[in-house]
C-alpha cells in the first residue's frame, strides 16, 4: 500500500489473511514512526498554544482529513509521526491531570485485534466469542464486587454512560413499584422524582437525571463531612421528610470522588437506602479499581450491598478508552429496562435456541468488543498485577502529600485516599497569599504556564470558590523523584507567574 489502495488489493481488508499481515507491517511502521517522534519530545504536552497547534494542522492537512484522493501509506506515516509528536504523552511521569491512565501495551495490542475482526456485541452471530468473553468478564467483575449468581452487567463507553443506565434501571423500577405497569412513564404518574447523591458526586448523575426526563432538579445533594464523604444521617433525614408525591428513585453513593478519591460510607448508606426501600447505586468509576488491590479493597467494604455499581476499567485498570462496566445485583432489573427482541437481530426463536447476543443488556446496538482487551489484560496480569499498579500509584500519592506538606510554598488541601492529591501554591507576596481570589488566579495561571511550556500536566479543581491544583497519579512506573521534580516545577511556575 504505497499508492492509495484500490478495491482490488488483497490486503485491503484487515481480517483477510493478506490484510492481517499488512496490519502487522503497518502497526510496526506506525509504532516505529511514533517512537521516533516520542524520542524527540521533552514533555507530556507539545509546547504549543491551542492556536499554534490549530495553525500547524491547517498547514499539515490543507484539505483537512478528507482529501479527494488518498495519499497512501506515506500519508498515514506522516499522520502517525505528527500524532505522536503532539498528543498527550500519558507515559511521561509529569502527566498527572486527569483520570486518564497510560494504557497498557497488552490492552492496546489486543484492541488492534478487536478492530481487525470488528465483532459487535449485540447479536450472537455478530461476534460469538466476544459475546461469551463479555458475559464471563461481567461475571468475574460482579463476583469481585461481592454480588451473587443472580448478578449481571454490561460494558459501556464510560462512567457517564454506566451511571445513566444505572439511573434508567432505578427510574423504571421505582415507577414500576408505583404502578407504572403500562410504561406510561413519569407523565402517567403525577409524581416528583428525587435522586440523592453527595455534593461531591460526579456531574454525570445530574446529566443522567436530565436525560431520563427526571430533570436536573430531581437531584438533591446531601452534605458531606470534612473527609468529603456523604453523611448518612443527613440522607436518612432527607428521605424521611419526603412529601407524599415525591418518589425517591435512587441513592447514588460515590466510591472514589473525582477530586479527593473519598469513598462514601457504603455500609451505612446501604442501610439507610434499604430502610427507605430505595435503590442504591455506587459510582465506583474511579474507586472500583481498589477491588483489585488487597491493600485498598477494604475501603470498598459494603459495596456488595449496592443494587448497581459503575467501575471504569479505563481509569484504574489502565485500559485504553473506552471500558466501563455497569454491574447489577439482580439481572432481572437490568433486562427489565433494556431487554428487547428485534426481528432482524434477536428474534424469540433464535433466542430460545441459544443464539442470543447482548442487545437486551445495552443502550447501544452496534457495540465494540471492549471486553476483549480487558480480558487479555486480566489474563496477562491477573488481579494481583492490576492491584500492584494501584498500590504503586497510592504510594506515589502519599509521597506527594508528604512533599507538599513539607514545602513552605505548597499547602495540602486533604490527605489522599486513592491516587489524587489536592493542594495549592502559596504566593510569596503576602497580599496575594491572603487574598483567595488572587491566590487562586496565580494557581490557575501557573497551571496554564506548565501547559504552554509543555513541561507538566497537572489538574485543577475548585474549593470554596477558589482554584486548587490536583495531581491525579496513575503512572505506576513514576518514581518518588519524578513526583519531587513535578512539584518543584509547580513551585517554579508559581514564582514565575508572580514576577511575570
Ligand atoms: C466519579 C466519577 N464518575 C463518573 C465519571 C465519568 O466517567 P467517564 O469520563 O468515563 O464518562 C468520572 C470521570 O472522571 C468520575 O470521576
Amino acid at each position: 500500500m504505497s499508492a492509495p489502495p484500490t478495491l482490488l488489493e488483497p490486503d485491503l481488508l484487515a481480517a483477510a489473511p493478506a490484510g492481517l499481515a499488512d496490519v502487522g507491517r503497518l502497526v510496526t511502521e506506525l509504532t516505529r514512526e511514533a517512537a521516533g517522534a516520542l524520542r524527540r519530545r521533552s514533555g507530556p504536552l507539545p509546547a504549543l498554544t491551542p492556536a499554534e497547534l490549530s495553525r500547524l494542522l491547517d498547514t499539515q492537512l490543507p484539505e483537512g482529513p478528507l482529501p479527494r484522493t488518498g495519499g497512501g501509506r506515506g500519508a498515514v506515516l506522516a499522520l502517525a509521526r505528527s500524532f505522536a509528536a503532539h498528543t498527550v504523552d500519558l507515559a511521561d511521569p509529569r502527566a498527572a491531570a486527569h483520570l486518564q491512565p497510560p494504557a497498557l501495551s497488552v490492552a492496546a495490542a489486543a484492541d488492534v485485534l478487536a478492530s481487525v475482526f470488528n465483532p459487535s456485541l449485540d447479536t450472537w452471530d455478530s461476534g460469538p466469542y466476544a459475546v461469551e468473553i463479555e458475559r464471563r468478564l461481567v461475571r468475574s467483575l460482579a463476583g469481585l464486587t461481592g454480588f451473587g449468581p443472580e448478578a449481571d452487567g454490561v460494558l459501556t463507553p464510560g462512567g457517564t454512560a454506566s451511571n445513566l443506565q444505572a439511573l434508567l434501571i432505578a427510574r423504571d423500577s421505582a415507577l414500576r413499584s408505583r404502578g407504572d405497569t403500562r410504561g406510561a412513564g413519569l407523565a402517567g404518574l403525577a409524581v416528583t422524582p428525587v435522586v440523592y447523591c453527595s455534593e461531591l458526586a460526579h456531574f454525570s448523575v445530574a446529566r443522567a437525571s436530565a436525560v431520563l426526563g427526571l430533570g436536573e432538579d430531581a437531584v438533591r445533594t446531601v452534605p458531606a463531612d470534612a473527609d468529603h464523604r456523604m453523611v448518612p444521617a443527613e440522607l436518612d433525614r432527607a428521605l424521611a421528610s419526603l412529601a407524599e408525591d415525591e418518589v425517591p428513585i435512587a441513592v447514588v453513593a460515590t466510591a472514589g470522588t473525582t477530586d479527593y478519591g473519598s469513598i462514601d460510607p457504603l455500609p451505612e448508606l446501604a442501610a439507610v437506602a434499604a430502610r427507605h426501600g430505595v435503590r442504591l447505586h455506587v459510582d465506583a468509576a474511579y474507586g472500583g479499581g481498589a477491588l483489585f488491590s488487597d491493600r485498598l479493597r477494604p475501603l470498598l467494604a459494603g459495596i456488595e450491598a449496592a443494587d448497581s455499581v459503575t467501575i471504569d476499567l479505563h481509569k484504574t485498570a489502565w485500559q485504553p478508552a473506552a471500558a466501563s462496566a455497569l454491574l447489577v445485583r439482580d439481572a432481572r432489573a437490568l433486562t427489565a429496562s433494556t431487554g428487547l427482541r428485534v426481528a432482524y437481530l434477536n428474534p424469540d426463536d433464535d433466542g430460545a435456541a441459544g443464539y442470543d447476543g447482548l442487545l437486551g443488556h445495552s443502550l447501544q446496538t452496534t457495540r465494540r468488543a471492549d471486553a476483549f482487551k480487558v480480558a487479555a489484560t486480566f489474563l496477562a496480569l491477573g488481579r494481583e498485577g492490576i492491584g500492584a499498579m494501584l498500590d504503586a500509584c497510592h504510594d506515589l500519592a502519599r509521597h506527594a502529600a508528604r512533599t507538599v506538606t513539607a514545602h513552605p510554598r505548597l499547602d495540602l488541601t486533604a490527605d489522599p485516599v486513592l491516587t489524587t492529591v489536592v493542594f495549592r501554591y502559596l504566593p510569596q507576596d503576602p497580599g496575594a497569599a491572603a487574598d483567595p481570589a488572587r491566590a487562586g488566579a496565580v494557581n490557575a495561571a501557573l497551571r496554564r504556564r506548565l501547559l504552554r511550556e509543555g513541561t507538566a500536566l497537572i489538574g485543577r479543581t475548585d474549593v470554596g470558590g477558589t482554584v486548587r491544583l490536583k495531581l491525579t497519579l496513575l503512572n505506576p512506573q513514576a518514581t518518588t523523584t519524578d513526583i519531587d521534580e513535578l512539584l518543584a516545577a509547580v513551585v517554579r511556575a508559581g514564582m514565575s507567574e508572580e514576577t511575570a
